[in-house]
């Protein structure tokens, strides 16, 4: 299914609300729930853990999609497993056995998606495509919300979509995406858009209409 999907980074949202913020976004169309899991080693910031997926998914009604930006990954798999994940993103990055991580996320019955910084070429992907349900190419560097949109990652995205050919995986595109920066990647080959600050413009679900109006734009 490659329709195009929008989702919604709540590391963008109010987190004294995050019941209300989900709500809100799903309210206004949201097809996943996009979460940053960071761990102040692998990305140089902190977020989310097991206990706070757990919190928030009866609040979810469409797909909980958990982006791991932490190092190791293995043993974390389970927990994020039983607080709810349907796709469990892990780096290339983050370790040398992203195969192994790979056939555990399935094992723990996620989807299992593969991430890729900028610096990483997408050819890298080619032998674990058979274990992706999602490859989620970066658009910026990972580790905070409202950065610039790197143009160059466009041709990575292009490349990769034709390395997956006819395989049912989705490719996902994270980081500074708005309604500037995602048609050029969607015309690329993207269909999972992941936008933060695009979406929840000033933190705040007061008044829903300006973000939901931003996000269909996307
Ligand atoms: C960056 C995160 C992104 C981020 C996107 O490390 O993985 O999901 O929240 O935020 P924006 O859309 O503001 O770039
Ligand atoms: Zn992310």
């Amino acid at each position: 299914d490659r329709s195009i999907k929008i989702a919604p980074s709540i590391l963008s949202a109010d987190f004294a609300n995050f019941g209300q913020e989900i709500q809100a976004i799903e309210a206004q169309g949201a097809d996943w729930v996009h979460v940053d899991v960071m761990d102040g080693h692998f990305v140089p910031n902190l977020t989310f853990g097991p206990a706070l997926c757990k919190a928030i998914r009866p609040h979810i009604k469409t797909v909980m999609d958990v982006h791991l930006m932490i190092s190791p990954v293995d043993p974390y798999i389970d927990a994020y497993a039983q607080a709810g994940a349907d796709v469990l993103t892990a780096h290339l990055e983050a370790g040398p056995h992203t195969h192994r991580t790979l056939q555990a996320i399935r094992a723990a019955g996620c989807k299992a998606g593969l991430a890729l910084n900028p610096g990483t070429p997408v050819e890298a992907a080619a032998p674990l495509l058979g274990l992706c349900d999602l490859v989620c190419v970066m658009t910026v560097n990972p580790g905070f919300g409202g950065q610039s949109f790197i143009h160059s990652q466009v041709d990575q995205v292009r490349r990769l979509r034709a390395l997956i050919g006819d395989r049912p995986v989705h490719i996902e595109i994270d980081g500074g995406v708005d309604p500037s920066t995602a048609p050029a990647v969607v015309a690329a080959g993207a269909n999972v858009l992941v936008a933060g600050s695009a979406v929840f413009r000033g933190g705040s679900v007061a008044d829903p209409a300006p973000y939901g109006t931003n996000m269909r734009a996307i």
